[in-house]
């Protein structure tokens, strides 16, 4: 009996040894003399590509921009990367850090080091591991020397001081111990390998979505714990703490990216609106402070990347794609559904659901009500984003090609549960759409887990 006792002890014993190993033994000197030593060789070799300084920040800004690192770090109406905004998780509120270079509440006496065992590792300057609502799943991919003009760019913000409230995870979810566990289940630090098979573009669009962009951090299915899928895992998922389906970029019920003309993957990404595409709630976010900013080269990257992926995952058909079960609609809610759309919908997206155009600031024609005919958001089997929609409205993002969007108005007074049953049965079946009957109890499940 004794022997078992010490036996399982031992075993006990080992494993914690494990994972502290695992976590902390990141080898990562961050000494000043080694973040020193790190720059000096990389001067040289930037000056020799006639890289300056100013270069580098311009570079970092962008890189900060495709990693939409602002969303999280700033609170709405306060300095950019400031941090404090609270992020809502299952287990409770985790507050994002301050990046600007204040010495007491910010990055102001990091070096180089420590912000790239950040990004690679997940742990903060004093070792602390971090909270993995930071994707540095993602963002251990980011390459050393975009990593280094990211942080040169951060360190070239004007300092702002402000405290950050401590996380409210509960107990014992927000303990290192509890952190160290998790990683050693769920993250490993990562490198970006080019795959030789395929073409630059490829490469570089991968690189960037599974990296910085980190789009599969809301694209992918959340397990009990959290963890999201693989870097590359996009096959859709409920975002944590909100209540948007970010929809599979895989799957040809959902945002059919194999068969979209990859300038309209680019355009999406560019002014957030494409033939058939809309984006709103929190990818209208990604687009508004990330993706519109990026080069063409990049956005054709990232989309070739999207595009070559759903179209593998098209050959392999998933349970996902069958077809929804078809309910019959009752002459009642048909009638009431057409009546609430020709009275307080068509206005905006058109007798015909087409959308209407406007003349834009710039003096071309562009949309300003998204149509709803053809739309594939509207017909996704999934209507979580169509009830967050229609019950708190919402503005499209504000970009270079549209910088006054145009909203929708809240309808969380004057529908119930049934009437956008009724409404939206109705915009998912008229036009040609051909998406499944809404409830008034698919509305409800919905409705009960908005955050009011
Ligand atoms: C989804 C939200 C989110 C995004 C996007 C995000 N971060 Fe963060 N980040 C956080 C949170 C939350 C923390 C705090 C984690 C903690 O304290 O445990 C954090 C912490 C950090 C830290 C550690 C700071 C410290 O004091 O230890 C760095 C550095 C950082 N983020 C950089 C970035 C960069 C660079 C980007 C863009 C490429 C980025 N973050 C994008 C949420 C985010
Ligand atoms: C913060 C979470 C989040 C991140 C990060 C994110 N998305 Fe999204 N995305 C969503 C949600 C939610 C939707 C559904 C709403 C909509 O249709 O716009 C969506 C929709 C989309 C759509 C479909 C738009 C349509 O209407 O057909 C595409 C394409 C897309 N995302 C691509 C990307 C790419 C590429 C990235 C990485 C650069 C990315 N997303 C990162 C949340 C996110
Ligand atoms: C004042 C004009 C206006 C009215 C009235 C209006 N909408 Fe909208 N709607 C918009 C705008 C602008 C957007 C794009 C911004 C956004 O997504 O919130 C939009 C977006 C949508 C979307 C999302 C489309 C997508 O691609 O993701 C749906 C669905 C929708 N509206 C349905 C309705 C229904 C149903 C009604 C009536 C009950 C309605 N709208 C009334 C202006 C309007």
């Amino acid at each position: 009996m004794k022997r078992v006792f010490a036996l399982i002890l031992a075993v006990c014993v080992a494993l914690a040894a494990w994972v502290v190993w695992d976590n902390f033994a990141d080898g990562v000197d961050t000494r000043d003399e080694a973040a020193a030593e790190l720059a000096r060789g990389q001067t040289s070799a930037a000056t020799d590509a006639t890289h300056t300084v100013s270069d580098r920040v311009a570079q970092g800004a962008y890189l900060a921009r495709a990693g939409n690192c602002v969303s999280c770090h700033t609170v709405a109406g306060q300095a950019p990367y400031a941090g404090g905004r609270a992020l809502d998780t299952p287990f409770g509120k985790v507050y994002a850090s301050n990046l600007t270079p204040d010495v007491d509440t910010g990055l102001g006496t990091w070096n180089a080091q420590h912000f790239w065992r950040a990004l690679h590792h997940g742990r903060s300057k004093d070792g602390r591991l971090l909270a993995p609502v930071f994707p540095y799943n993602h963002t251990s991919l980011v390459t050393r020397a975009d990593a280094d003009a990211l942080f040169a760019y951060f360190q070239s913000l004007a300092p702002v001081a402000n405290v950050v409230p401590a996380h409210t995870l509960r107990w014992p979810l927000g303990t290192q111990a509890a952190f160290a566990v998790w990683r050693s289940m769920y993250f490993k630090p990562a490198q970006f390998t080019a795959d030789a098979q395929q073409s630059p573009a490829w490469n570089r669009g991968a690189y960037l979505v599974q990296g910085l962009g980190h789009c599969a951090a809301c694209h992918s299915p959340r397990d009990n714990l959290g963890a999201s899928g693989d870097l590359d895992d996009m096959s859709g998922g409920l975002m944590p703490g909100a209540n948007w389906y970010a929809p599979s970029l895989l799957s040809a019920q959902e945002t059919q990216l194999a068969t979209t003309p990859l300038t309209d993957i680019v355009r999406l990404l560019q002014t957030g609106s494409a033939p058939k595409a809309w984006v709103n709630g929190p990818m209208a976010e990604v687009v508004q402070n990330g993706t519109q900013h990026l080069t063409e080269a990049d956005l054709q990257a990232m989309a070739t990347y999207l595009q070559a992926r759903a179209q593998v995952a098209l050959r392999e058909p998933t349970e996902q794609d069958a077809p929804a079960p078809v309910r019959k609609v009752s002459l009642r809610s048909a009638q009431n559904g057409a009546a609430i759309y020709k009275d307080q919908c068509a206005q905006c997206h058109g007798d015909q659901g087409q959308g209407q155009s406007v003349v834009l600031a710039n003096g071309t024609r562009g949309m300003a009500y998204p149509p709803l005919a053809g739309n594939r958001a509207v017909v996704m089997p999934q209507i979580s984003n169509l009830v967050q929609n229609l019950t708190y409205g919402g503005f499209s993002p504000v970009t270079h090609a549209q910088p006054q969007p145009f909203g929708m108005p809240p309808f969380v007074l004057t529908l119930s549960d049934r009437d956008m049953a009724d409404v939206l049965t109705h915009i998912r079946q008229q036009w040609g759409n051909t998406g499944s009957t809404v409830t008034e109890f698919d509305v409800g499940r919905v409705r009960v887990l908005q955050v009011h």
